[in-house]
């Protein structure tokens, strides 16, 4: 996914957008670039790979210039390369443009620029969209603010926009539509940015821009302006993210710290909703649809990769609790199949950046159906949470490694309360069951706490089985979806090839792939299904396979077969997965750094897949 960072301030521009690209490094990326305005000029610096080799052929070079764009590119439109990298200027070289979007009819609007005399130096959509405001701007003889929203008029697409121009070196101009734009207020100066991160070490005081509305930005001045040119009265916000969140810490990657913030993070998700003493669970965020849920004959779920394994996991916990079908969909497929919606159907999404566009289009078109939209997601502010009608935030803090892992147990752990307090207001759960389950919760956080003291033991399990070419993972019931995470987990960041399996599904054919090279990672914690993986393992065991066991405490049937076990505290099945991921998450972690990988931003992967 494409950053942006942008300055304008008494100040000098090149340093913040400096440290503010390097601050969405995270987001995945494949070129950087910075334009400054200073003295009627505009000076673009941009090339293809790190930020830190964009800051390297700049050492030394004169950057004033107290107004300035900066953005890392994910590519879309066109390979990465110096020339496709943003910004990208206007024909007269005035107008510099950051973007982070599709603009979906770039090719109708090049042409007729091309018609016009405009030529083209790279394959973007986003230098055909500067030409156009430049056009727009000759033409009418108007103020960029104006030409970018008579432009916009024609766009079709989704875009967050930030604009320099060199002859008024006091102002920039930006918008969004369909991805988030944050503008920091400081002390005469002002930090726009695609999310917050750039931001935080300036000021906490914020407002994020909504959808079709443009800003006009001076150092100590912000005029908002909604699709019909009537200014808005900016909602400031105190942003709740503190600095430390976002750097290291001292862990090697950002995904380690992400993987050992989790006994904080489950905790500070339950905090203030769970009170397993007194039987309480307290979810304001969805307080307004509590007849609704009780009411609701089905609930359908959207959300993409990580986020759908936990819808998976939802799948089981609500249809256990609380008796309502529930039906998991792909929102990539579920957009495009006219699927049947009701009036009243309840659509759960779920989302780490909130920011995902197949699932905020597919919530798009649930609303327009009728359906009650609940969204639950880890980015206040977000498109997602802005488009729901209500939600509750997963509070796992920003999740800088691009694999998603303290927002999966975070989302696990808001699911299960969902599903309780859906059980406990439809009297679909016993009492006992309820606070026993309550408990369980409550309890997760310190288990976590003592799984993590497992890191060196799985580093050494990861330097056996890294340079496997093929992995199996295998789990049943709640286990299947902790399966299918893993194996997610370990492409991702190894590039190891890994497929996630039903444990029965095996003799369905996976098991032609078993031999003494294929290491198959099975959950056999102790659940309704422990003899049947037993049955499994020894089918693998018979064939060959290596297994890498993950069991509960106490279980010596398993380790007496296994290759390799990893112990897991008791927990119910229920709340098992938040456990028994946490290993899974462990070991591509070691093997991809053993490998040699860039686990915090691993090749052809973004953050968040704004873009379809
Ligand atoms: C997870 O490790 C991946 N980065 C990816 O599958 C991610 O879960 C997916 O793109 C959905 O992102 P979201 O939760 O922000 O919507």
């Amino acid at each position: 996914m494409c950053g942006i960072v942008a300055y304008i301030g008494k100040g000098q521009a090149y340093p913040v957008l400096l440290k503010g690209l390097k601050r969405l490094e995270y987001r995945g990326y494949d070129s950087a670039g910075v334009a400054i305005a200073s003295g009627g000029q505009v000076q673009v610096f941009k090339k293809k790979g790190r930020v830190s080799e964009l800051e390297e052929a700049l050492t030394g070079r004169e950057m004033e210039g107290h107004c300035g764009i900066g953005h890392t590119r994910w590519a879309t439109h066109g390979e990465p390369s110096d020339i496709n990298a943003h910004p990208h200027t206007s024909s007269d070289g005035k107008l510099a443009i950051v973007h982070n979007g599709i603009i979906e009819n770039y090719s109708q609007l090049r042409q007729e620029l091309l018609n016009k005399g405009h030529r083209f130096q790279s394959e973007t959509d986003t230098e055909v969209l500067i030409h156009f405001v430049e056009e727009v701007r000759n033409n009418n003889r108007c103020s960029l603010e104006e030409a970018l929203r008579i432009a916009l008029r024609r766009v079709v697409g989704t875009y967050v926009i930030v604009i320099l121009d060199g002859d008024h070196p006091d102002t920039l101009v930006a918008a969004r539509k369909g991805s988030p734009l944050v503008i920091g207020i400081g002390n005469g100066a002002h930090f726009l940015a695609s999310d917050a991160s750039p931001i935080v070490e300036y000021t906490k005081e914020v407002v994020y821009v909504n959808d079709y509305e443009v800003a006009v930005v001076k150092a100590d001045e912000l005029i908002l302006k909604n699709s019909s040119n009537e200014i808005q009265t900016p909602y400031v916000q105190k942003l709740d993210l503190e600095l430390a969140a976002i750097e290291k810490e001292g862990f090697p990657h950002f995904m380690l710290k992400d993987i050992f913030e989790q006994p904080r993070t489950i905790f500070d998700c339950l905090r203030g909703r769970l009170d397993a003493a007194h039987a309480q669970l307290t979810l304001g965020g969805i307080r307004n649809h509590v007849e609704a849920l009780k009411e609701a004959d089905r609930i359908i779920i959207v959300a993409c990769g990580t986020s759908w394994h936990a819808a998976l996991t939802a799948e089981y916990m609500i249809e256990e609790l609380c008796r309502i079908p529930v039906e998991v969909e792909y929102a990539s497929e579920f957009r495009y199949r006219n699927p049947v919606i009701r009036k009243g159907d309840i659509l759960l999404a779920i989302s780490q950046s909130g920011e995902t566009a197949d699932t905020l289009v597919a919530i798009e078109g649930a609303r327009q159906q009728g359906a009650i939209v609940l969204g639950i997601c880890n980015v206040v502010g977000s498109s997602l949470s802005r488009l729901s009608h209500e939600g509750i935030y997963t509070h796992a803090g920003p999740e800088i490694g691009v694999a998603s892992t303290k927002a999966f147990t975070a989302q696990l752990a808001v699911l299960a309360m969902f599903a309780l307090k859906l059980a406990r207001d439809k009297g679909s759960v016993e009492e006992g069951r309820f606070r026993e389950l309550l408990t369980g919760l409550e309890g997760i956080p310190a288990r976590v706490e003592t799984l993590l003291e497992q890191n060196g033991k799985i580093a050494e399990i990861a330097s056996r089985y890294r340079d496997s070419r093929d992995f199996l993972y295998l789990g049943r019931g709640y286990n299947f979806p902790v399966a299918l995470e893993g194996a997610l987990k370990l492409k991702e960041i190894s590039y190891i090839h890994a497929e996630g399996y039903p444990a029965a599904e095996m003799k369905h054919g996976p098991i032609a792939l078993v031999d003494e090279n294929l290491p198959v990672v099975i959950l056999a914690t102790r659940d309704r299904f422990h003899e049947k993986i037993v049955s499994n393992i020894q089918e693998i065991k018979a064939r060959k396979g290596k297994v890498i066991a993950l069991v509960t405490e106490g279980d010596e049937i398993v380790p007496s077969m296994a290759d390799e076990t990893i112990r897991i505290p008791e927990a119910d099945e229920l709340l098992a997965p938040m456990l028994n991921v946490i290993p899974l998450q462990l070991l591509a972690y070691h093997i991809g750094v053993q490998k040699g990988l860039d686990v915090d931003k691993p090749r052809n992967l973004a953050k968040s897949v704004t873009v379809e």
